[in-house]
């Protein structure tokens, strides 16, 4: 049997549906496979996206996708794009440096420095008034966190910023017009960046600092990373560590002023902050799906079956949102019981970072809570970014009576 198919996926991508896409969502979750106009399959429910998320025959490879082969090499492609045992490998030499056993305690040793920069971009803004708090408070702490973590200079932001952009585009380029050019773009912004990661890596080699780049430059070990590799890793760390956590705070602080409830609690119990991000990342993920997995044999679900090479989107934001697996979806819960999100997506390739992500918009969060009094949102919905995957507010400009010392 073969599904209808779907023009859903398209509207979720069509920017005027960025500000609520969940009610879209909700259709694709009526069918448990919904065909693309493209020949892809995408996936709603919570039980099949858990699935396929942890189903050795779905491959995250993009050369596995039946029609042209990829301009990049499989070689140069992020773990993020490969598979077993290649991205075992190359995760598990990343992760050496970013936890245990090399450097323990990376993450909750740059606490302090967290908590010292959410002061001092809040302590920036003006003392009451209109503040835009994705350019002045949600960005700028992630961008300076992974540079420092990664040995990247934070000046050359500006820089490593329209690559990024032009990146993200690419992500989602099969449900748009333009999908060809935005691909190139994409493969541009990306090859200016590895030129730019290659460079410092030379630096790095010349110049270790202890940073996350410099201990993978100057690693000794029989299975270290080649330069290619390496150069990938940076680049996949770089973008990951910045482009998602803006948007969790931003949508949280969002949230909050949305359920004025929520903040009121949060002033008065800055612990609640754990299972307030958690909800958070249920309730309006930051990746709200992952759009170029790929079937590496047939698979057969309900009925129909998904062809060997065919693309499958899995949609981590409905699932999330399914009420078979969660009682009142659209509900902001942050007390809900047994919250087994998929907003860090889920099987070998679950987020790296999200012990440090959780972290940053756990400090931003309370303090926004603690320091701005009567805070209102100045437009709502706010403009968002554009891209429909890596979903968060472009700007959050919010009103506030005062901002309170810190
Ligand atoms: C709120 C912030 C974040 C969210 C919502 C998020 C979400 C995700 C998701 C959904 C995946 C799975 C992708 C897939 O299966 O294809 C992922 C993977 C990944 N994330 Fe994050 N992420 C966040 C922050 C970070 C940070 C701060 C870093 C870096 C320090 C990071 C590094 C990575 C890496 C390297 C992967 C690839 C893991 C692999 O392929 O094994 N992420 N993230």
């Amino acid at each position: 049997m073969t599904a209808m198919i779907s023009d859903l996926m398209r509207q979720v991508t069509d920017p005027a549906s960025r500000h609520d896409p969940y009610p879209l969502y909700a259709r694709l979750r009526e069918n448990r496979v919904n065909l693309l106009a493209d020949g892809g399959y995408a996936l709603g429910r919570y039980e099949d996206v858990a699935g396929l998320l942890h189903d050795p025959r779905i491959s995250s490879d993009p050369h596995n996708l039946s029609g042209p082969v990829p301009e990049l090499p499989r070689d140069a492609a992020p773990f993020i794009q490969r598979d077993p045992p290649d991205h075992d490998r190359l995760r598990a030499i990343a992760t050496r440096y970013f936890g245990p056993p090399v450097s323990p305690g990376m993450v909750s040793g740059l606490e302090p420095e967290i908590r010292r920069l959410v002061d001092s971009l809040a302590g920036s803004l003006p003392r009451s008034g209109e503040a835009d708090l994705v350019d002045h408070f949600a960005y700028p702490l992630p961008v300076s966190v992974i540079c420092g973590l990664l040995g990247v200079p934070r000046d050359d932001e500006p820089k490593f910023r329209a690559w990024t952009e032009s990146m993200v585009k690419g992500l989602d380029a099969q449900e748009q017009d333009g999908a060809d050019e935005l691909a190139r773009q994409a493969d541009q912004g990306r090859a200016a960046m590895a030129g730019y990661i290659g460079n410092l890596v030379t630096r790095h080699r010349q110049h270790p600092d202890g940073s996350m780049l410099s201990q993978l430059a100057n690693d000794n070990a029989a299975d270290a990373m080649t330069d290619v590799e390496l150069i990938a890793t940076g680049l996949l760390l770089l973008i990951a560590g910045h482009e998602t956590t803006v948007n969790l705070t931003a949508n949280g602080i969002l949230t909050l002023l949305r359920n004025p409830w929520a903040l009121d609690r949060l002033r008065g119990e800055p612990g609640w902050v754990v299972p307030l991000v958690e909800e958070l990342l249920r309730f309006e993920p930051p990746v709200q799906y992952l759009p170029r997995r790929v079937a590496r044999t047939d698979i057969e679900i309900a009925g129909t079956t998904i062809p060997k090479g065919a693309r499958v989107v899995l949609l981590l934001a409905a699932a999330s949102r399914d009420p078979e697996r969660f009682p009142h979806p659209d509900r902001f819960d942050p007390d809900r019981a047994d919250n087994q999100h998929l907003g860090f997506g889920g099987g070998i390739h679950y987020c790296f970072g999200a012990p440090l992500a959780r972290l940053e918009a756990q400090h931003e969060l309370v303090t926004f809570a603690r320091r701005f009094t009567n805070p209102r949102l100045a437009a709502d919905p706010p403009p968002y970014r554009p891209s429909p995957v890596l979903r968060g507010p472009i700007h959050l400009p919010v009103t506030y009576g005062k901002l309170l010392p810190g």
